[in-house]
């Protein structure tokens, strides 16, 4: 038994192709957090419950047209109503983390122009007490897409910096009465994405797209999605500053972000593509958190866009000064990149936030990895290892998390529920991700912690129901949960920790 695990210990430590040995728990520190992720819009349902008011994304799902399946997230898995069960089957995995998202409409309705509402922190209060019963450790999200509809109708959200004042004070409220028991905070999910879809794309609410992007027959100034980004990353750094001045110190706990990481990889192996690739990753996660971490924007992005992008005042930049304590990443797949600005003839609709580059999933007609059912999202096991290490080194390895990972099911091929529930192509990809993050961490990358998303099948926002990511299949007539061959993959790899090696 020593000798067989020498030497396949040997085979992985040199990477050779052949030593798919599946990946176990014990290749992770004791201590590191595994879990499931969901957000708020996307389980909850009872959009009409508890007092709640309209979210964007609430008011968005009903404009006919924009979700592929006509579908919305007024019921999705009713987890406003079965938490526990869904708490159950967490259990049931043996995880001992879950990452979730606050809804904003539920805790103030009308933003600060309101009072706070009981029947929300109540419910969040419900859900914090059952987690930590069964021993799982809450991962809060302030902000992963939904914000009160009246912060939209009364300033337009992101581009006044109203906003900054609104989103202090709901991070404000969630630490004064959720802090003793949470200790993982991330200010906002993926914003990157959020402001691209939302304010270049048009795709995501407001419905906004910036020229020569979207499809909007009027094109908004392309400023927009700089300018909401300013104030996601003030907003951000309002509700740092609120965490450490008043309640870290007490609370002890962590504050961070979440950004969405994909990993680019030039198409030819030629100088242009190689540029056109660091400016494409410099466009997507250092676009916010060069600003959080070092106080400005990435020099790459300044040297192509100049006054578009907005500057910091001496008390902004004070601001930015309160650091954060780790950094989130969801990272589910990597692309190639070709470069657009010395080069013409660029497919359009897939260039990269203003960075003259564009992307793309194969070259000479072959996949970057193996398909999934989400448009753009291979299987490239590699992508995480070298987005991790790509953080690792632009912000001098601070603790960080892969707070998403996961695959899509969908498409032609699913007749029964067994067809869903045998997910091999899952448990493939999720083996393959895990081991490349237990190398890094091998090499000296601070990762304390992995979810996958998700817990359960659930709206996958512009795709509606037509994607399942879940371990868990949700009959969507029945709201009956089943476990994929996934779910008892991922069980049995977190007993693995206690198993002889
Ligand atoms: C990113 C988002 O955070 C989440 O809401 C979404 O469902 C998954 N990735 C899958 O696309």
């Amino acid at each position: 038994r020593l000798l067989l695990a020498g030497a396949l210990l040997l085979l992985r430590l040199l990477d050779l192709p052949w030593a798919t040995v599946a990946v176990r728990r014990s290749d992770f520190p004791a201590s590191f957090l595994f879990g499931t992720a969901t957000s708020s819009y996307q389980i909850e349902g009872a959009y009409l419950e508890g007092n709640k008011s309209l979210s964007n994304w609430d008011v968005f799902t009903h404009i006919p047209g924009r979700i592929e399946d006509g579908s919305t997230g007024d019921t999705a898995d009713d987890h406003y109503h079965r938490y526990e069960d869904d708490i159950e089957l967490m259990h049931s995995l043996g995880t001992n983390a879950y990452r979730f998202s606050i809804s904003w409409a539920r805790i103030l309705p009308k933003g600060r122009f309101g009072q706070v509402n009981p029947e929300g922190i109540a419910f969040y209060n419900k859900l914090i007490d059952s987690l930590l019963l069964r021993g799982i450790e809450p991962f809060v999200t302030l902000a992963h897409y939904d914000i009160p509809q009246e912060l939209v109708d009364r300033y337009g959200a992101w581009l006044s910096a109203e906003v900054r004042r609104d989103f202090g004070y709901l991070a404000d409220v969630c630490f004064a009465v959720f802090g003793d028991r949470v200790k993982h905070w991330a200010t906002f999910n993926e914003p990157n994405v959020a402001v691209t879809k939302g304010y270049m794309l048009g795709t995501y609410p407001p419905g906004r797209c910036s020229p020569p992007y979207g499809s909007c027959a009027q094109g908004n100034s392309d400023a927009e999605p700089y300018v909401a980004t300013h104030n996601v990353v003030l907003s951000h750094a309002t509700a740092v500053e609120i965490y450490k001045r008043k309640y870290q110190r007490r609370q002890k706990g962590m504050i961070g972000i979440v950004m969405a990481g994909f990993w680019f990889v030039p198409l030819t192996d030629t100088p242009v593509d190689r540029m056109a690739t660091e400016r494409a990753l410099a466009f997507s996660v250092p676009w916010f958190l060069d600003p959080i971490i070092y106080g400005d924007y990435p020099p790459e992005m300044r040297q192509l866009l100049g006054s578009k992008l907005p500057t910091f005042s001496p008390e902004e930049r004070r601001k930015l000064g309160y650091k954060l304590d780790f950094i989130g990443i969801n990272h589910y797949t990597t692309l190639y990149v070709k470069d657009c600005m010395f080069t013409s003839d660029c497919p359009s609709g897939q260039d990269i936030q203003y960075a003259l580059a564009a992307y793309t999933g194969e070259r000479n007609g072959v996949h970057i990895g193996p398909p999934t059912a989400m448009p753009l999202f291979f299987d490239v096991p590699d992508g995480i290892e070298k987005m991790v290490t790509y953080i690792m080194k632009r912000y001098n390895n601070l603790p960080m998390f892969l707070t998403e990972n996961g695959y899509a099911q969908g498409g032609d091929g699913y007749n029964h529920v067994e067809d869903w529930l045998d997910d091999q192509g899952r448990i493939q990809y999720l083996d393959g991700y895990l081991t490349k993050l237990a190398k890094v961490i091998r090499d000296g990358a601070d990762v304390r912690g992995y979810f996958i998303w998700s817990l359960i099948d659930n709206f996958e926002w512009t795709y509606g129901y037509t994607l399942r990511f879940g371990l868990h299949y949700v009959d969507y007539q029945t709201q009956e949960r089943k476990p994929k061959s996934s779910a008892l993959w991922y069980k049995r790899f977190l007993q693995s920790l206690h198993e002889a090696q």
